[in-house]
């Protein structure tokens, strides 16, 4: 089969690679219908990330069920799914007390032996564990675009969304319009808080933000970003913020348009340390959470694709085909055409 191989730092070939097969009786075989590329893809292949060379790479997919080991009970060849970025046995003691982001016996697709070597999404196959647990079954009404993010940036952004205890009238503050910062922007209108400020440096990204249910953008390279959210706010800050652009600078600011006994969630991977106005997160009794995404939620996700209260095809800057995997990569990371999110279909 065809697979996007990470050969090593800065660099990445469509290439014919053997095709996954069943290891173990819970696993699932899937042919992948369709697949994107994720920030993760190419920290990934600059070493951000240091792995071992010669795997596929990818994570988020929709697929066909092609054939199921004899203990997979819930899917059968023909189901079309979708399952989370980094799947997790359900069975282990991390698991048992719901902490699957840290499940001992999980992984992450598509990210090398350092990682479970689990199959990649950017690839016409992909081997599924513990298919049961979980992969989701897509109701036929959905197309694969409308549930291509849940198995990732989707429930990144409800994972923050959910973490920031928004309530109903609540100020939020969304830093990064990036495919996460997106999807947290969309996720935080289902809680109803009263105004959702995003804040970026591209002009694109932050009109698209306002076809999700931004109420205010702010671009940071133009505008004082903390005059403003004082402003909007009468001066109190912000009851929710989300730092989804993973800079120092962001975070930063994070802490300090937040309002007293706000809270502050980050969900930006950061490279490298970061200074912390703790005196001021203390003397506001910020709360502060961070983390791995939860990626338990799919099944909730996707009915609330279903109900029409998350849409996020309009993410989708780019169809391409698997064939164009090469060319897509650069473009996503380059970001030389206004792009969000690329479509792939093997
Ligand atoms: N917590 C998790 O489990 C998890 C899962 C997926 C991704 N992530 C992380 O989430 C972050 C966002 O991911 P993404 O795919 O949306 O990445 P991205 O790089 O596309 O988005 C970051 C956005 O931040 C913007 N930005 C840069 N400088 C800024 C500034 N000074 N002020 C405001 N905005 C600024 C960029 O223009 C960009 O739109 C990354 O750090 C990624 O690694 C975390
Ligand atoms: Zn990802
Ligand atoms: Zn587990």
């Amino acid at each position: 089969m065809k697979g996007l191989v990470y050969r090593g730092p800065h660099e990445v070939a469509l290439e014919t690679v053997e095709k996954p097969m069943l290891l173990a009786d819970t696993d699932a075989l899937i042919r992948v219908t369709l697949t994107t590329i994720c920030g993760s893809d190419v920290h990934l292949c600059h070493a951000h990330i240091p792995t071992t060379p010669g795997y596929v790479l990818g994570h988020e997919y929709v697929g066909i069920v092609e054939q199921v080991g004899s203990k997979v009970s819930q899917f059968k060849p023909g189901d079309r799914v979708i399952g989370p970025a980094a799947p997790y046995c359900g069975q282990c003691e991390r698991c048992l007390k719901g902490d699957i982001m840290h499940c001992m016996n999980g992984g992450v697709h598509g990210s090398g032996p350092e990682f479970g070597n689990l199959s990649g999404a950017q690839g016409e196959y992909m081997r599924i564990p513990y298919a049961d647990v979980n992969l989701v079954h897509v109701p036929e009404q959905l197309e694969d675009e409308q549930v291509l993010f849940v198995g990732d940036i989707l429930s990144t952004g409800y994972f923050a969304a959910e973490k920031a205890a928004i309530a109903h009238g609540d100020t939020v503050v969304v830093f990064g319009a990036g495919p996460v910062g997106l999807c947290a922007v969309q996720s935080a209108q289902l809680f109803h808080p009263e105004r959702i400020i995003l804040v970026d440096i591209d002009p694109f990204r932050l009109e698209a933000g306002l076809k999700l249910g931004a109420t205010d953008t702010i671009n940071a390279k133009e505008q004082d970003v903390l005059e403003v959210i004082g402003k909007l706010t009468g001066g109190k800050g912000a009851d929710a913020v989300i730092e989804a652009a993973g800079a120092e600078i962001t975070f930063q600011q994070a802490v300090k348009c937040a309002a007293l006994c706000g809270r502050v969630v980050l969900v930006g991977i950061f490279g490298q340390p970061v200074s912390f106005p703790l005196h001021e997160a203390f003397m506001k009794n910020l709360r502060i959470e961070m983390g791995l995404s939860y990626l338990g939620h799919m099944k909730k996700l996707v009915k609330l694709i279903e109900n029409g209260k998350i849409d996020l095809r309009s993410l989708i800057t780019h169809r391409m085909s698997l064939n164009e995997v090469q060319e897509a990569f650069k473009l996503f990371e380059q970001r030389t055409e206004q792009v969000i999110k690329i479509a792939i279909r093997p």
